[in-house]
């Protein structure tokens, strides 16, 4: 069986991106990195990967008339290095219809809340100022609503009162960096099934007796 291609966009830090390049080397997932992509030229996911022999490209929305001309520019290059399965890492933009029927059912997200809760931009922080006893973060399936597709996996942290932002989002990233390569391999062995708004985690297949 080929490893299946990951086409990985990014916007900042790249840490979740660094836990799935781990995640590989410790044959814990069984794929490759295909290309990164990132809208930012500044982005420290970018330095992090040049040591691995992993394609970048960088494309800036400001150099496309429109948005739909920047997404086709994405999409041209996932085609390109034939990405099966496209992983947001921090990537900050929005996605349109366009693009996510361009990839239906194979674009994955991670957010630092549990979701439904807090959705959007520093969920970390409505979960503070919300007074929120338990966050954590969520690996999704990616539909046209703002953090709002299938959830495929969550993991829960305690809020403590002496929380500051800070401290609450690295207790939830390490959860992150947990949950976003089991998520990625369960959809590599076919085990991932979306039912309407559920996913359904099938058995883990241990062949023919
Ligand atoms: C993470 O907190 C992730 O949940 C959110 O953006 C952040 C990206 O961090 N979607 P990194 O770039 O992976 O370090």
């Amino acid at each position: 069986m080929h490893d299946t291609v990951l086409g990985v966009l990014v916007s900042g830090r790249g840490s979740n991106l660094q836990a799935i390049i781990d995640a590989i080397e410790q044959n814990r997932i069984s794929a490759k990195i295909g290309v990164v992509i990132s809208d930012n030229p500044e982005a420290a996911a970018l330095q992090r990967v040049q040591k691995y022999n992993i394609p970048t490209v960088c494309i800036e929305r400001k150099k496309f008339a429109d948005k739909q001309a920047f997404e086709q520019a994405i999409i041209c290059e996932l085609q390109r290095y034939n990405a099966e399965l496209i992983v947001l890492a921090g990537f900050m933009r929005i996605l349109s219809s366009y693009f996510i029927h361009s990839f239906a059912g194979k674009i994955m997200n991670i957010h630092p809340a549990l979701l439904p809760a807090f959705p959007g931009l520093n969920a970390q922080q409505q979960a503070i100022e919300y007074g929120a006893k338990l966050s954590g973060c969520t690996v999704h399936f990616v539909d046209e609503g703002m953090d709002t597709g299938p959830i495929i996996l969550q993991q829960a942290v305690p809020v403590y009162s002496e929380d500051t932002v800070d401290t609450l989002a690295q207790r939830i990233l390490r959860q992150e960096h947990i949950i976003y390569p089991q998520a990625i391999q369960l959809y590599i062995e076919g085990r991932l099934h979306i039912k309407g708004r559920k996913v359904i985690i099938l058995p883990e297949y241990k062949g023919d007796k």
